[in-house]
């Protein structure tokens, strides 16, 4: 017998085996028997160097590699008919148990920071504040200058600020926003009174961390102008969001603070819920809690953008985010929110 004609045998063997194959686990054999790497294939062609004459073995190389290509393009085929065959005989013979519990997906949650800040929002929304945004690369214009803080105004260092863009002759002058309340003048200067808007939005300071400090925080901004605004309608709104997000018992209590945009400026505190005044850690013993900073808008500020500061007046007011997030859930360090501890965020 010629190799050639055992090549010829193989082939023959080989298709016909392959013909009766019903089942993937018998075509698995085949190829095993075949093509595989002690097959009969491999056989053959290591029969081929017995071949003397060099003419003839290189045809019948040439006639192996051909047959060998051929039965792998077979079986390729044979191989995917087969596993159609399989799935529609699963679907059409209702293989498929529809009844079967969902394997479940892991659930997210809110980051607690957002949480809290949806909270704030609806307390303000409740009472009438639409919701606005502005930009957080700012312009030194709108976040110092606008606000009665001109350049080498010592409230500049209230503010230490990244900048990205900078000319000492101020011809170019952009930063990463400091605070929220550059949107008080952008938003007076695109619509006239009545105003009642809260601006949510991330700020950045220059600033060392701390358990205490962030240089990324998230503030709420607010802002009400209208005729006839007056302190107590200030005292009366932040009352009602102080009880709102921290306990309807809380007492409220401002104090004079100093902030260049408004005048009077202060600050809003609520008695310590964690001590109830007796004095501890959260409120540094002195039994009241410092929230956020507010006053009534200056009236140059009124005037510059336009509106008459004898009609008009109106509220302004500032909190971060964060610093409520943790006094409500009682979180020690303020760097716990963003150091992405799933260990930590899973908690809220
Ligand atoms: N923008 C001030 C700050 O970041 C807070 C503030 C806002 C104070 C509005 C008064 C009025 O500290």
């Amino acid at each position: 017998m010629t190799s050639n004609e055992s090549i010829a045998e193989l082939e023959r063997d080989a298709r016909a085996a392959l013909g009766a194959i019903d089942s993937i686990e018998n075509l698995d054999a085949w190829k095993v028997e075949f093509l595989g790497r002690k097959g009969r294939l491999t056989q053959v062609l290591r029969g081929l160097s017995s071949i003397a004459d060099i003419e003839e073995r290189r045809k019948a190389g040439a006639q192996a590699n051909s047959v060998k290509a051929h039965l792998e393009q077979t079986y390729e085929a044979k191989l995917r008919e087969r596993q159609q065959a399989y799935l529609s005989s699963v679907i059409e013979g209702e293989g498929l148990d529809v009844t079967l519990p969902a394997r479940p997906l892991p659930r997210g949650r809110l980051h607690p920071v957002t949480q809290t800040l949806r909270d704030v929002l609806a307390a303000f929304a409740s009472m009438g504040f639409q919701v606005a945004e502005g930009p957080e690369i700012e312009w030194d214009r709108y976040n110092f200058e606008a606000l009665r803080i001109p350049a080498d105004h010592p409230a500049r260092d209230m503010w230490d600020t990244l900048w990205i863009d900078y000319e000492k002759d101020g011809s170019r002058s952009m930063l990463l926003r400091t605070h929220t309340s550059p949107n008080q003048v952008r938003i007076m200067e695109k619509t006239g009174p009545p105003i009642r808007v809260i601006v949510p939005g991330k700020c950045y300071r220059f600033e060392a961390t701390d358990p205490t400090h962030e240089w990324m925080m998230t503030q709420v901004e607010g802002l009400a102008v209208d005729e006839g605004i007056s302190l107590s309608d200030l005292k009366g709104t932040l009352a009602e969001f102080a009880r709102r997000i921290f306990g309807r018992e809380r007492q409220v209590a401002f104090r004079c603070d100093y902030f260049p945009f408004v005048e009077p400026g202060m600050e809003l505190r609520i008695d310590c819920f964690i001590c109830r005044g007796e004095g501890c850690r959260t409120c540094h013993h002195t039994g009241w809690i410092e929230i956020l900073g507010a006053g009534m808008v200056h009236p140059e500020i009124l005037t510059n953008v336009g509106y008459d500061s004898e009609r008009y007046t109106g509220f302004a007011f500032g909190m971060g985010i964060e610093r409520i997030a943790l006094l409500r859930h009682g979180v020690e360090d303020i760097r716990l929110f963003y150091a992405n501890d799933l260990r930590f965020l899973r908690q809220f």
